[in-house]
């Protein structure tokens, strides 16, 4: 299994579904899971930072790479485990992304769990962001115009975690799930929950899977690009480094910093980023714990 840094709280449970001989896509969820329920975790799930108006609005997909099927939520409020919401989209409707209301209503439809996910430690930074733009959550709630506000919040923390896992019969999935781009404006999509933009796979080429500014990815088809490079021959390793270089190539400099994760099929992997000090998290089967690695930082642009 391969993920973002953040994942590595649950590759442990994600490995315990491979090695009883589970599905690399039981695997992905299993995993993605912990850190949705990881309070400590300010990206993913509960305890993720809200919109600008204080709502935590959560992304999640994933993709079955023997399938080639896919499921994926956007903008979803209120539910536990978006990760789940997206895999009951890809089992049991004729679609593969939800939004919004929708997605939320397709989620009680199907008894997910329902969930608070604005946590006090959350909502604390949201107020502590707010205080230094000179605003309250009184004050922001009543501005006609948001946009001012939300391009301050370009520099502020993110995160998202993915997590790519290969199974015992060769086949491939890929998961990704975020609370998005801190004080977003409400509604603001990101990559998580795109196909080929967040996360990609197909158990003939591999797996990828994106962090970072979504906007970037998601104008770069990035996980596609490079599951389409393993495709071509591309080791693990060009395929990331090249994938991140197309997205470098990208004019635009407020949005800066993406990383991807890559695995092929005969189990080599490798990380890329364009910022130093993004690492990854890797987890074999004969490992008790997962291990940190540097990414290659990549600063070409193609
Ligand atoms: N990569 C996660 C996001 O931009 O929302």
């Amino acid at each position: 299994m391969v993920a973002s840094g953040n994942g590595a709280v649950g590759l442990p449970t994600g490995m315990r579904v491979l090695r009883r001989g589970g599905s690399a896509l039981d695997a992905v969820v299993a995993a993605t899971k912990i850190v949705e329920d990881n309070l400590s975790d300010h990206s993913v799930g509960t305890g993720g930072l809200p919109n600008v108006l204080g709502e935590v609005e959560l992304d999640a997909s994933l993709m079955d790479g023997r399938s080639r099927h896919a499921g994926a939520v956007c903008a979803l409020t209120g539910y536990r485990y978006p990760i789940d919401v997206a895999r009951l989209v890809m089992q049991r409707l004729p679609h593969v992304l939800m939004a919004g209301d929708g997605a939320a209503r397709f989620a009680r439809e199907c008894g997910c769990e329902e969930r608070e996910l604005l946590t006090p430690a959350a909502r604390e930074l949201w107020r502590k962001r707010l205080r230094a733009f000179g605003e309250t959550p009184e004050s922001i709630s009543r501005k006609r115009s948001l946009a001012r506000t939300v391009w301050r919040t370009i520099g502020a923390e993110r995160g998202t975690v993915n997590v790519l896992a290969l199974d015992r019969r060769g086949d491939v999935a890929s998961a990704v799930s975020t609370s998005g781009w801190a004080y977003k404006y409400p509604g603001r999509v990101g990559d998580s929950p795109i196909i080929g933009a967040g996360n990609y796979c197909d158990s003939r080429y591999g797996a990828a899977a994106c962090t970072g500014f979504g906007e970037l990815a998601i104008r770069a088809g990035t996980a596609r690009t490079a599951v389409d490079l393993l495709a071509g021959g591309a080791t693990p390793a060009d395929a990331a480094r090249t994938a991140i270089a197309r997205a470098n190539g990208l004019e635009g400099r407020h949005v800066t910093r993406l990383n991807i994760v890559v695995l092929a099929p005969d189990g080599t992997y490798a990380g890329a980023t364009t910022f130093r000090g993004v690492r990854y998290a890797v987890m074999t089967a004969t490992m008790r714990r997962p291990r940190l690695s540097a990414r290659a930082v990549v600063r070409a642009k193609l």
